[in-house]
């Protein structure tokens, strides 16, 4: 029986969420290899792999081309995940402000406090939010009533001990959490969730999963060293999905160049993987100023050099993404690891 797959193994060896699995088994039932039911239980044949990501790219295809109400319905955002391998480098203000900027840019954009030791997207954003994460598990709690109005209409989901306590969380929490975030990815075009800095197991899973991760580097030695760490540490976990660099706190056009082309060629030459820079962000006095007064650095000093350095890096993202609706969630990716790595837990304890 072993080399056949459960649907949830087919799930985490495609990226393809169950459901969507289902919905191809019944609408492609022609295209697919042969499954085999034991007990209540379907089986996929190793090749279904192959054969679902097919029947997925097509459909995806389609769906693009088809008629728009179709696409706003299954659509889901995309997923961006800051983070960095030293702390206190800038991903929560750049988390912000690039969130500001994408509703600026015409999309619908949320922020999601993901930093479970230092929850302060809130706090740069100036609002006391009402609800967390938490709270949505714990109560019958409406999803429309956790995301708080930030400025400049941006959402903001706040933290508290939330998704990423996951890992540590029953079954029917998840399958909440789950449901809820789904509901954000449907309704939103873009999600960046500001993480924890570092070499947390709990971090790394869900940088895996996000659809795009944004390593934010400073020119600081140990901030390279960090994030390469981090990053070789992905890679040996079968990362395969696209990272951004942005440095921060750049003094000059050049000195962050410079910073940019080294840790790509890095990452290149050792991991090979490939580091795309989607910009800079000049080390500016009025990003202290906006924490001081509790207002994003975009809303409070639009003009300053670091605002506009941010905006450009919105553009260089929208560009960067390709026009395809995008019909996998990121959080059901995530769960799909956490459920994996449960399984070969209880098979590491047995054996
Ligand atoms: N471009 C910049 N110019 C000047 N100061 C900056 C810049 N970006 C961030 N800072 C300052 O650096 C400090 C850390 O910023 P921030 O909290 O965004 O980092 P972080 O990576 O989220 O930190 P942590 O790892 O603690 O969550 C803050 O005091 C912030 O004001
Ligand atoms: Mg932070």
């Amino acid at each position: 029986m072993k080399q056949f797959l459960s649907i949830t193994e087919l799930a985490a060896a495609t990226g393809l969420e169950e459901s969507l699995i289902r919905f191809y088994e019944s609408e492609y039932a022609g295209q697919l290899p042969e499954k085999i039911l034991r007990g209540n239980s379907l089986f996929f044949h190793p090749q279904a792999i192959a054969a679902f990501q097919n029947v997925h790219a097509r459909h995806g295809e389609r769906s693009g081309s088809g008629d728009g109400a179709v696409v706003e319905r299954h659509g889901y955002a995309r997923v961006i995940a800051v983070s960095s391998g030293k702390g206190g480098v800038g991903k929560s203000n750049l988390a912000l402000n690039l969130a500001i900027e994408f509703q600026r840019l015409g999309k619908m954009a949320l922020v999601l406090d993901a930093d479970l030791g230092m929850a302060n997207i809130h706090l740069l954003a100036g609002i006391q939010p009402r609800y967390t994460l938490k709270d949505l598990i714990d109560t019958q709690l409406p999803v429309s009533d956790l995301i708080a109005d930030g400025p400049a209409g941006v959402g903001i989901i706040p933290g508290g001990a939330g998704i990423l306590a996951l890992a540590d969380s029953t079954a029917s929490e998840r399958r909440r959490m789950l449901s809820a975030m789904e509901v954000m990815e449907q309704n939103a075009q873009v999600i960046v969730v500001d993480t924890a800095a570092g070499m947390g197991v709990g971090v790394r899973d869900f940088l895996k999963a996000a659809d795009e991760i944004i390593l934010v580097l400073t020119q600081d030695l140990t901030s390279l060293a960090d994030a390469y760490g981090l990053l070789k540490a992905l890679q040996q976990e079968g990362l395969s999905r696209p990272v951004y660099s942005v440095v921060n706190m750049a003094i000059s056009l050049k000195q962050a160049a410079g910073v940019a082309v080294r840790f790509a060629n890095c990452a290149s030459q050792f991991l090979g993987l490939q580091v795309q820079n989607v910009g800079y962000v000049m080390r500016d006095s009025s990003v202290g100023a906006a924490t001081a007064r509790r207002t994003p650095l975009n809303v409070f000093a639009p003009n300053a050099k670091a605002s506009k350095n941010i905006h450009n890096i919105a553009v260089a993202l929208l560009r960067t993404g390709d026009e395809k609706i995008k019909m996998n969630s990121a959080f059901q990716r995530y769960m799909n690891l956490l459920k994996e790595k449960e399984g070969s837990e209880k098979v590491a304890m047995k054996g």
